[in-house]
């Protein structure tokens, strides 16, 4: 680990599980903050203002075109939820139905959110190690407030993971299968509340959203309360002192570290010619950490009073959930120290799962 430190990553991807990307990130948006990455092939954007202008710009869109729904999951069942996701659709059928998701999620208030995440903490870390927890546990608290049977809570979390695992990119055959089934039984949950079609799929989405980008919200919450014991003490203290770590972790940690855009059409992207087709990496842990966005971006700093983020995105696919997040990660934490067991049940960090976007921390076990 100390040897991979010392060398940069080798490319944007590559610094998502780097174990400290952020002079390499500072280095990209002050010297490159938009350049073509010839050996990912796509367009990368570092800085605040390249990413923010990529956020809203009515031409980049989250699919390439002509691909709405990846081939790999043409014809299936998953790729039926897909194609209804307001993640992965823009245009006329995004805008009508983004608002009911942002109503969705807005339906909660922090307490429900807090006492379905304290049930789930409680539930599970009894009987899971801290990996598996951190998956499930948002996806358990978000299943509870969507009002999953206690008796349904398992086999509902465990069909949302397997249509997680299935509709990710080069997913082989067997779990675009199991992910299919999965997004059967999700849809046949939804329409027994009577939800049409594209309710249920965006019902799913809340607890698939939930997944990777909390588990990594919790387990950069738990690295930070570790390097900071003084500030973890006054947060066991009071919620709302917790809620602003959390809010200030997802700042300086980022968990979901980038996302795409594709050019819709030939454009102009901070004055650069981009043709149709061609992808963006936006860097959202970058634009965090751009004092443009933030005073002072590099310091840890929970009562920041202006603090902001591109984190949660921003613009049309802005995240309706980020409340529910950082109560959910708040609440759990809480419970976990509470209960005393926090500095054994984390083990030391591992490294971080072997993924593009989401930077998730390894606890040994
Ligand atoms: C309970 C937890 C969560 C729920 C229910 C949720 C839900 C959603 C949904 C439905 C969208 C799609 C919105 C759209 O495309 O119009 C979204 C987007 C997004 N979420 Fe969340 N989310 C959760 C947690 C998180 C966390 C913890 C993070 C990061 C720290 C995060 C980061 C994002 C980002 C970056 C996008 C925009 C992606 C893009 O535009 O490319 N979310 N979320």
């Amino acid at each position: 680990m100390l040897e991979a430190a010392l060398q940069p990553p080798a490319d944007p991807v590559a610094a998502v599980t780097h174990p400290d990307p952020w002079p390499y990130y500072r280095q990209l948006r002050e010297t490159r903050p938009l350049y073509f990455d010839a050996g990912l092939k796509l367009w990368v954007a570092g800085s605040h203002a390249v990413i923010a202008e990529a956020l809203h710009h009515p031409a980049l869109t989250v699919r390439p075109p002509g691909e709405a729904v990846p081939a790999a999951l043409q014809g299936t069942a998953a790729g039926e939820v897909f194609a209804r996701l307001v993640r992965m659709t823009d245009g006329a059928f995004h805008a009508a139905h983004k608002p009911a998701v942002v109503q969705a999620a807005r339906r909660w208030s922090l307490a429900d959110v807090a006492g379905a995440s304290a049930a789930a903490a409680s539930d599970l870390c009894p009987r899971l190690p801290a990996n598996s927890l951190l998956g499930w546990l948002p996806v358990q608290t978000m299943a509870r407030l969507l009002g999953v049977l206690d008796s349904r809570l398992d086999a509902t979390c465990g069909q949302v993971q397997a249509f997680v695992q299935g509709i990710a990119p080069g997913a082989p055959e067997t779990a675009v299968a199991l992910a299919s089934e999965a997004a059967q039984a999700l849809m046949a949950q939804g329409g027994a509340l009577g939800l049409n079609a594209v309710q249920a799929a965006n019902r799913i989405a809340l607890m698939q959203q939930s997944l990777d980008a909390t588990a990594g919200l919790l387990g950069h919450t738990v690295l930070m309360l570790r390097r900071h014991p003084a500030l973890a003490d006054a947060a066991d203290q009071s919620l709302s002192v917790m809620r602003s770590f959390v809010t200030e972790v997802e700042r300086h940690q980022a968990p979901i570290q980038n996302t795409r855009r594709f050019a819709a059409q030939a454009l102009l992207l901070a004055g650069q010619p981009l043709e149709t087709g061609q992808g963006v990496l936006l860097l959202l842990a970058s634009g965090n950490r751009d004092a443009a966005l933030n005073p002072q971006p590099d310091r840890f700093d929970p009562q920041r009073s202006d603090g902001r983020s591109l984190g949660f995105g921003a613009g049309a696919h802005a995240c309706p959930g980020a409340a529910v997040a950082i109560e959910t990660v708040a609440a759990c934490a809480r419970r976990i120290r509470a209960g005393g067991q926090f500095d054994q049940y984390f083990g030391r960090l591992a490294g971080f799962r072997p993924l593009g976007n989401a930077r998730i921390p390894v606890f040994e076990e």
